[in-house]
């Protein structure tokens, strides 16, 4: 008998929408971690309950899909999982083109309709939000979150942890500095500094 189970850690909205991409990519997730057991109350879904994170027992066989897209949250989040053995599987959903020559670390997660383009390199749990572009030879940091329509061109280097916010563009080879946050709609034209939050375009500092 098969009982292995398909688990997303973390329900919120981004949770929700990995629950439909999951179904599309044909291995619909079997249960649910959450901070509370009623995350998927009322949606619709027909996932079992696990527990908290903090009571999490992996099971010989289990893979895990994180759910969250806020960096720091993801990172806590998944070093506690895995401290415990947890296993994480990535999630490409069909509809998004990843180039034959791209390289995906453990646990990333590409949406619909995303682009990875040649030579690229997604980090540990990055995630490519749906109709992204990640350019050719990008390296895009572990942890690292893109929102929907973020445009990262050629040789951009992204640092561990950053966060970018929806329509963000970035031109080629500029380097963004661990943990930066950029804002929805910014276009970043020169290197940003670890922490930095930028806006606007072109993009300055808050
Ligand atoms: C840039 C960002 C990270 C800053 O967040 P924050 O530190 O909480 O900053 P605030 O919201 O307090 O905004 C501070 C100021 O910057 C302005 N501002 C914030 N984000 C901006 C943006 N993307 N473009 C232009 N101006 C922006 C605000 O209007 C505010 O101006 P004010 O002081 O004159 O009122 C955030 O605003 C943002 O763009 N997040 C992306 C959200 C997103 O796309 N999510 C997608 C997933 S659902």
């Amino acid at each position: 008998m098969n009982d292995a189970r398909f688990i997303l850690a973390g329900a919120g909205a981004f949770g929700r929408e990995l629950i439909n991409w999951a179904e599309d990519c044909g291995t619909p997730f079997t249960a649910f971690l959450d901070s509370s057991a009623e995350a998927l109350a009322g949606f619709g879904y027909a996932l079992d309950y696990l527990g908290t994170p903090d009571d999490f027992q992996p099971r010989a066989g289990d893979l895990l899909v994180m759910g969250v897209g806020e960096p720091e949250a993801k990172r806590r989040l998944a070093l506690q999982l895995m401290a415990r053995g947890a296993q994480f599987a990535r999630l490409v959903h069909p509809s998004a083109v990843v180039a034959r020559s791209a390289r995906l670390g453990e646990g990333v997660v590409v949406c619909p309709q995303a682009l990875v383009s040649a030579d690229a390199v997604l980090g540990d749990f990055s995630v490519v939000n749906a109709l992204s572009s990640v350019g050719h030879d990008v390296d895009l940091g572990a942890f690292s979150t893109l929102s929907c329509h973020v445009d990262l061109t050629g040789w951009v280097r992204v640092g561990e942890a950053c966060f970018f916010g929806s329509g963000a563009r970035v031109l080629p080879k500029v380097r963004i500095g661990a943990a930066a946050r950029i804002g929805a709609g910014a276009i970043v034209m020169r290197s940003v500094p670890d922490g930095a939050t930028m806006y606007a375009a072109p993009a300055k500092k808050l």
